[in-house]
């Protein structure tokens, strides 16, 4: 079998024939199935050959590679993520946590995998605050106390022990070659490091990886990181003991806590990533199968669809359209932010926010004609998230399914490296509501439901999703921030519009999360007249540059056509991001 690999998104023919494989070089291509099958007009139970879409070529060609060695979908997520850890570590990584929707074929099992980072046991909200008591942002967003103790490492684990065929040395093989052998950084890697050069210059050894004399790797030199390559091999001999436990842990907290930070291993060893059951929400004939808290995606997701399943969109004009989708947006939002935390730590009223009777409260509450003003909680501003976090999704031969969304949170974590590790840390606590009603770094607002406690997990908007059709099904997900469900759930309608997997990952964008009372507008998306019907219903509308990073594959079992399209927004090698 030959791999060309040009492109971030590949579809490889794993026929049985061994025929060869192809790739897509910038666009995306498909790979036709077998056509006497496709003649029989009957459904495909299995796609026959796969595909993923990736935020990095690199990635993906180490998924691929895994596939080509006997693994499956699950055994490619473990390739793809532990590698966007040494190429991508801007978005996520080792240091980061995850959040997973896998589908397993042969029994048709969907579970969600929860590799969400936790509080350590001395979290203390004092340390976010100010001496006047003013948010403290630094604390928050930058160096060791803004790091939870990691998910990814367990998260990885847990899929390759219960889903994947091939051991973890096979599966981490593609991110300890490329750790230690050495890539080039990518321009977008390149820009993020020198974006935040003056918070990296304040930890040594983040100095050491990401500044080797002093600024930014060069265009075009060769970048090796022989201590995380040496965490990912202990991870592959020892599982969860090569970084939770022994040498690891031990630099891990040594580290954090002469910066400053409070980590125990007590924290580390403690740490278990979660299976749960995912929400499931069926929509116009397509069951989707989503994130369950402590991700708030699936359940603003599910209620907005619910909403809108009480609207005939097909039949209005786009104005009409992106109001009720907006008012659904704004109703789901205000919920993420009274209701939503940690599952297993906050009593929440899931039963009511998913069910239709309370979709169609909410409905009854729009008007036809005028925006409600989000007026029940103070305002707050959302800056422009940049968009670092990954998402990636994959499909195998078997049909079996992964869409996992991973993160470190802000640009480049805390910036943060312990020592003699090679683990860049996260700074995902400012995901917490460290400061009540006040916003975090995506102008997200929270409550009770979302205050730090010792081992609890921070609400995430990681809406990583499975859309399943009778004939066509979709795996889909994006970076964003709070506009990742927004994003997300624009995708999986434009999916069942019946668009492409190209189409849906450069579709227009649009965001609605009731604070601040604004609908974010990416530009272009609205024609004038759309414009100045949505300004006379009385929405404000902004413009923003941001709009992700979605990677989608989609797989129609008619024609066994799979398609994997990343966004268009982000061409590789692109330098600024937003
Ligand atoms: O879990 C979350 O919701 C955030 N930490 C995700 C951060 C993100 O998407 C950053 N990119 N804009």
């Amino acid at each position: 079998m030959s791999v060309s690999l040009h492109g971030r998104v590949l579809v490889l023919s794993l026929l049985l024939t061994g025929t060869a494989a192809f790739a897509a070089d910038g666009s995306p291509k498909t790979a036709t199935g077998n056509a006497a099958q496709v003649q029989s007009a009957q459904l495909q139970q299995r796609p026959g050959h796969a595909a993923i879409a990736s935020a990095n070529y690199l990635a993906t060609n180490a998924g691929l590679e895994v596939l080509a060695k006997g693994g499956n979908a699950f055994d490619a997520a473990v390739a793809v993520a532990s590698t966007l850890s040494v190429v991508e570590p801007e978005s996520s990584g080792i240091g980061g946590g995850f959040m997973a929707v896998l589908h397993r074929a042969k029994d048709d099992h969907d579970v969600f995998i929860d590799a969400r980072e936790t509080a350590p046991a001395a979290v203390n909200p004092r340390d976010y605050l100010n001496p006047d008591g003013s948010p403290n942002r630094d604390t928050a967003l930058k160096g060791p106390l803004s790091a939870g103790i990691p998910g990814e490492p367990a998260g990885l684990v847990l899929i390759a022990k219960r889903y994947g065929r091939l051991p973890l040395q096979q599966s981490l093989a593609p991110a300890i070659r490329t750790a230690r052998d050495g890539f080039q950084p990518d321009a977008r890697l390149r820009h993020s490091i020198a974006e935040e050069q003056q918070n990296i210059q304040r930890w040594p050894a983040s100095v050491a990886k990401y500044l080797p004399d002093g600024k930014p790797p060069a265009d075009g030199a060769i970048w090796r990181d022989p201590d995380q390559a040496r965490t990912w091999e202990l991870i592959a001999a020892h599982g969860d003991d090569g970084f939770y436990r022994g040498e690891t842990a031990q630099k891990l907290v040594a580290a954090v806590r002469a910066a400053g930070g409070n980590w125990t291993l007590a924290d580390l060893a403690g740490y278990q990533a979660k299976e749960r059951t995912p929400i499931v929400v069926n929509y116009r004939g397509y069951r989707i199968v989503t994130a369950p808290p402590p991700s708030s995606g699936g359940v603003a997701i599910a209620e907005i669809l619910n909403i809108l399943s009480g609207f005939d969109l097909s039949k209005m004009d786009q104005a009409q359209r992106v109001h009720y989708i907006v008012e659904a947006m704004r109703r789901a939002f205000r919920d993420h932010n009274d209701y939503l935390g940690d599952p297993d730590f906050v009593k929440m009223p899931l039963d009511m926010l998913l069910s239709p009777y309370y979709a169609d409260g909410l409905r009854q509450s729009i008007l036809p004609d005028r925006a409600t003003p989000s007026s029940m909680l103070p305002r707050a501003e959302a800056p422009e998230p940049g968009m670092h976090t990954t998402h990636f999704s994959i499909i195998d031969a078997d049909g079996n399914m992964a869409a996992i969304t991973s993160t470190v949170n802000y640009v480049m974590g805390s910036t943060f490296v312990a020592a003699g590790t090679g683990v860049l840390l996260n700074d995902e606590m400012d995901d917490f509501a460290l400061v009540p009603n006040k916003p975090n770094v995506y102008g997200l607002l929270g409550s009770a439901a979302n205050a730090p406690a010792p081992g609890k997990r921070m609400l995430s908007s990681m809406s990583p999703s499975i859309v399943i059709g009778a004939d066509r099904t979709a795996v889909i997900g994006s970076p964003g921030g709070s506009t990742i469900i927004t994003q997300v759930l624009e995708g999986i309608l434009h999916f069942i519009d019946g668009e492409s997997a190209q189409q849906i990952a450069a579709h227009k964008r649009f965001h609605h999360q009731y604070m601040p009372d604004e609908v974010m507008v990416e530009d272009g998306t609205f024609d004038p007249a759309t414009s100045d019907a949505l300004t006379k219903m009385g929405y404000a509308l902004k413009q923003r540059e941001s709009w992700g990073f979605m990677n989608v594959v989609t797989w129609d079992r008619k024609t066994n056509q799979l398609d994997a399209a990343s966004d268009p927004r982000r061409p590789s090698g692109l330098g600024k991001v937003q």
